[in-house]
């Protein structure tokens, strides 16, 4: 009895590294995304699109890219600008200490590199919130350099094609695929842009994780995981930390001419650096905190809580609102609506306050 591969079809035959990269940058050319805001060899335009793209979707950083870039056009105006715009443009992506190093890493080029980018994978790295994957696909977008993405999707090809079974949070396996994934680079540097977005699109439009559409993949004929039906048990999942939830709530303090009390957050924590109502961890010190405004418990109306996810939280929010009886003794951190839409608010309060009309 031979061994039976794939319902009794043949296995499929074996992949070289040529044949991938040459598969992929066919591929890429006839199906992959391009004309997007950010293809272009400006690094300032590809290492922007690349934070943003870390962690959100294509459709969503489109939206984002070019508001940021009309706002801060090139690295100096980045580096020159005030945490609170930078925030405020960031607003609704999510993930903040991505915008934080941005800004910091504006302020490293400008200071560290003359205002003149990096010209090495490593010489990259060095910038906050750059890794190796951000550094490596950076470097073959605008110097068509021969360096290897291992991003998510990226993974997910690779253990697929390649059939590679292993646990994700292990370092030596993640070292494993490193090696692949630079074993398969294209030999022509010329190619390394299209090698290195048909990787990207191929993870993101056709091996998604669930219903991956491998009629159309260009690797269906050699894949390891289509031939053994494994493509939904690879790559294996990562066990997720159950959430922890976290209870907070919010004062809506109000004048009676309709400003709001925001406070700015603290530099690290939850929606660091971004304005929030005053914010806190038990009903008690939001009490005490009401106190000093004249307001009792009796005084305050208690809103429907929300329910926000963070990566690793889950936030229980609830929300008290009250107006003040007279305006208070100080204008400092009181908003007025105009004011408010120009604040970078987290997600959650925006969206609570624009059920209120209050935005
Ligand atoms: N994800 C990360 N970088 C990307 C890019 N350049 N294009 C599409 N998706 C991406």
């Amino acid at each position: 009895m031979p061994l039976c591969y794939n319902n009794g079809f043949f296995p499929p035959a074996p992949l070289m590294p040529d044949d991938f990269a040459r598969r992929l940058i066919d591929w890429q050319h006839r199906h992959g995304r391009h004309n997007l805001p950010w293809h272009s060899r400006d690094p300032y335009r590809v290492w922007l699109s690349e934070i943003m793209l870390q962690q959100t979707q294509v459709a969503t950083v489109r939206e984002y890219f070019p508001r940021f870039v009309a706002e801060f056009p090139d690295v100096a105006a980045l580096a020159a600008a005030a945490q609170d715009d930078v925030l405020r443009l960031w607003a609704g992506l999510g993930y903040y200490s991505r915008a934080r190093n941005l800004h910091k890493a504006a302020k490293q080029i400008m200071t560290q590199f003359d205002g003149r980018f990096p010209q090495s994978r490593g010489e990259w790295e060095t910038l906050c919130g750059v890794g190796r994957s951000t550094a490596a696909a950076i470097c073959a977008f605008t110097l068509n350099r021969r360096e290897a993405i291992l991003d998510g999707n990226v993974k997910r090809v690779l253990c697929r094609v390649f059939a590679r079974d292993g646990d994700p949070a292990d370092k030596a396996f993640e070292k494993r695929l490193w090696a692949l994934a630079e074993s398969l680079l294209p030999p022509d540097a010329a190619d390394m842009p299209a090698y290195t977005q048909g990787l990207m699109d191929l993870g993101a439009t056709v091996c998604k994780r669930g219903r991956p559409d491998c009629a159309a993949c260009p690797m269906q004929a050699r894949c390891l995981a289509y031939a053994q039906n494994r493509t939904a048990e690879l790559p294996r999942r990562k066990k997720a930390a159950a959430p922890v939830h976290l209870p907070l709530f919010w004062l809506q303090l109000r004048t009676p001419d309709g400003r709001l009390l925001l406070e700015k957050r603290p530099q690290s924590g939850i929606w660091a650096g971004m304005h929030c109502l005053p914010c806190f961890e038990n009903l008690s010190e939001l009490y005490r905190f009401a106190a000093a405004y004249g307001l009792t418990p009796d005084d305050l109306t208690e809103h429907t809580a929300i329910a926000h996810r963070l990566t690793h939280r889950l936030l229980d929010i609830t929300p008290f609102s009250a107006v003040l009886p007279q305006a208070p003794a100080t204008d400092s951190g009181w908003q007025n609506t105009q004011q408010i839409r120009k604040s970078a608010l987290p997600k959650p309060l925006s969206s609570w306050l624009a059920q209120q009309n209050l935005l």
